[in-house]
């Protein structure tokens, strides 16, 4: 290896200068992630730290509880250490399974760097609505496709946002593993979830929606394990609990939050029960 090259822990190889770029970022006290442009191009630098999470965690905890909705429970708290250690874990996990995830450049005890996955879904799809409404449909139902391949490998995600989510050699990548559900809930309750959780983004973001949902849940039921589709009915079930309540609120004040829960929940329900 050349003087001038620095090999980075478990990485690629950077150039020196780079090398003092990323330094400086990763010593600055800027944002929690961002980019940092080196000779080689992007790359990424996400800072774990507390983001007040704990409180967060422990309402969400006690709402699972209260309201008896396990798969609502929240991945268990880490330190921003142990945040990067799952960040890394779930990384290698993914890439052993094939599945696309951003290249490792380097890790320290609370940062990470990552290469750059961009443009990412919510791009393309942000760039398609406006250009090309079918093929942005197209894309959603593709997300699901692919989340079904995920869980159909044994894995989830347990925040499958398309802000998080890129496409490389035709196939979907992932990024920001946060979560960690399995910990807290059985491998096929996760995977439902996940679908839940997409088909909340899903419902408000497709343009021809009844179609899209139909064709989304298809393609992931088509992957996905059986378990998982049997846990996501039970999960529909218990939320459908609380449609009517959710519907009541929505006629003071629609939010979008509400608004995806609802849109979301009424399509689950009716298709497990029609
Ligand atoms: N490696 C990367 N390549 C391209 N974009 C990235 C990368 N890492 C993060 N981003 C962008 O920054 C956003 C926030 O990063 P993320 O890891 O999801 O942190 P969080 O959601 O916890 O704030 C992502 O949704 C994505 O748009
Ligand atoms: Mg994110």
């Amino acid at each position: 290896m050349p003087n001038d090259v620095v090999d980075m822990k478990n990485g690629p190889s950077l150039p020196s200068e780079d090398v003092a770029t990323l330094l400086a970022a990763l010593v600055s006290e800027a944002r929690r992630v961002e980019p940092v442009s080196l000779t080689c191009g992007t790359v990424w630098i996400k800072r774990h730290g507390d983001k007040g999470r704990r409180m967060i965690v422990a309402l969400q905890k006690a709402a699972a509880r209260l309201l008896r909705l396990p798969f609502m429970r929240p991945s268990p708290v880490e330190t921003a250490e142990g945040m990067v250690e799952r960040d890394l874990r779930r990384i290698a996990s993914y890439s052993k399974a094939g599945v696309p995830t951003a290249e490792v450049i380097y890790s320290s005890g609370r940062a990470i760097v990552l290469s750059d996955i961009a443009p990412t879904v919510h791009n393309r799809l942000r760039y398609l609505r406006d250009t090309d409404p079918a093929a942005h449909d197209r894309l959603l139902v593709f997300c699901c496709a692919e989340l079904g391949r995920l869980h159909a490998a044994g894995l989830c995600h347990g925040r499958p946002y398309p802000r998080d989510m890129f496409i490389r050699d035709e196939r979907l990548g992932f990024i920001d593993f946060e979560e960690e559900p399995e910990a807290v809930m059985p491998m096929q309750t996760a995977q439902a979830r996940d679908l839940w959780l997409l088909f909340l983004q899903l419902s408000e973001r497709a343009a021809d929606r009844k179609t899209t949902q139909d064709r989304a849940y298809g393609a992931w039921a088509a992957a996905a394990p059986k378990a998982a589709v049997a846990e996501l009915r039970k999960i529909t079930r218990s939320m459908g609990r609380f449609l009517w309540l959710s519907r009541l609120i929505g006629r003071i004040h629609m939010g979008r939050d509400l608004r995806q829960f609802i849109l979301a929940t009424t399509y689950l329900t009716t298709m497990f029960n029609g």
